[in-house]
């Protein structure tokens, strides 16, 4: 891709509303909407709110995204955006959308799958030349969690992946039964303490599918065991026990993978709960091979990641 050539970019695959234009490989505008406060009632996204708001939002974020990089439409040279995985509804807002400036502008769309968005986002505002191959990925995020190994941003294998309950949503759900705000997940993070930890649910074997639905009924016994007994029960001790099983079967998982494959040149975190201070702490004593985190802004869901694996992929 010639050097100053400019991507608009599209996330919307769940409750975000997000356009980021790249100029280069810079981005130099990431506008995001999000419609999270409409389903924090409800415990978790609800599917149609998610996609109502893309439809009331999608311009109005469009247009502060373009007056943010000081550009009008006619400069821009691809429309990226989020094609895959993600809610039916919302992702077809972003689709259309994309599809109908790529028409009035004439200009190609790249598709881009929300997974690998995750996967790459360490280089959002990191420069790509550090990217070196092969790679392991670490994706944890509300709605899916794997490892994946990469010898180019266009080959990528899946070595483990969630066969239930992704990582952040265990915590959410957890969070949810033990009457924290939601996502259960931040609000686990912000509460967590490593003083008298529960054992909730044995270990898996490394080699084993990540599955957190197992981690989630534990803790969802936990509480009804002391609510049937009619006793208080302890939130801060289930919520931080439930965040240690997930946290130490992660780090356990990337380990053992890392032995496997020996020539890993780099490890890329992302995804929602990359966020996690108790995940990175952990990862940060992995010493074989560096660990890279996307900046905090960039690990929830936003099209400049989007934008950047559009133009890694091109
Ligand atoms: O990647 P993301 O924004 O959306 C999906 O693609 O799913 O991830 C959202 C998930 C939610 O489950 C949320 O609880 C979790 O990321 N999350 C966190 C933290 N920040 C967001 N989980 C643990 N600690 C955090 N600091
Ligand atoms: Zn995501």
């Amino acid at each position: 891709m010639a050097k100053q050539e400019i991507i608009l970019a599209i996330e919307s695959s769940c409750d975000d509303t997000s356009i980021s234009i790249l100029k280069g490989s810079k981005i130099i505008a990431n506008v995001t909407s999000t419609s999270m406060s409409q389903h924090r009632k409800y415990g978790g996204i609800v599917p149609e709110l998610a996609s109502r708001a893309h439809c009331s939002d999608i311009d109005k974020v469009c247009s502060q995204a373009l007056a943010e990089a000081k550009i009008t439409l006619k400069d821009v040279n691809y429309i990226a955006y989020t094609s895959e995985p993600g809610l039916v509804g919302s992702l077809h807002v972003g689709k259309v959308f994309a599809n109908e400036l790529a028409t009035l502008l004439k200009v190609p769309t790249i598709k881009v799958n929300h997974m690998m968005g995750h996967a790459f986002s360490y280089f959002v505002d990191h420069n790509t030349k550090q990217l070196k191959f092969p790679i392991l990925s670490l994706v944890v995020s509300g709605g899916h969690t794997f490892i994946a190994r990469a010898t180019s941003p266009n080959n990528f294998k899946y070595l483990n992946e969630s066969i239930d309950d992704a990582a952040g949503e265990a915590l959410d759900k957890i969070g949810r039964f033990l009457g924290l705000e939601y996502p259960g997940g931040i609000s686990i993070d912000n509460i967590y303490s490593d003083k008298k930890l529960l054992e909730l649910a044995p270990n898996k074997p490394v080699d084993a599918p990540f599955t957190f639905s197992g981690i989630k009924t534990a803790a969802l016994n936990m509480i009804n065991s002391y609510k049937m007994k009619k006793k208080k029960v302890p939130v801060k001790q289930i919520a931080s026990s439930s965040l240690e099983w997930i946290t130490n079967d992660l780090v356990r998982k990337l380990q053992h993978y890392l032995s496997k494959y020996k020539d890993t040149k780099m490890v890329l975190v992302g995804g929602g709960v990359s966020a996690n201070k108790l995940l990175r702490k952990k990862l940060g004593q992995i010493k074989k091979v560096k660990v890279y985190y996307p900046t905090l802004k960039y690990t929830n869901d936003n099209a400049a990641m989007i934008a950047t694996y559009a133009m890694l992929k091109k």
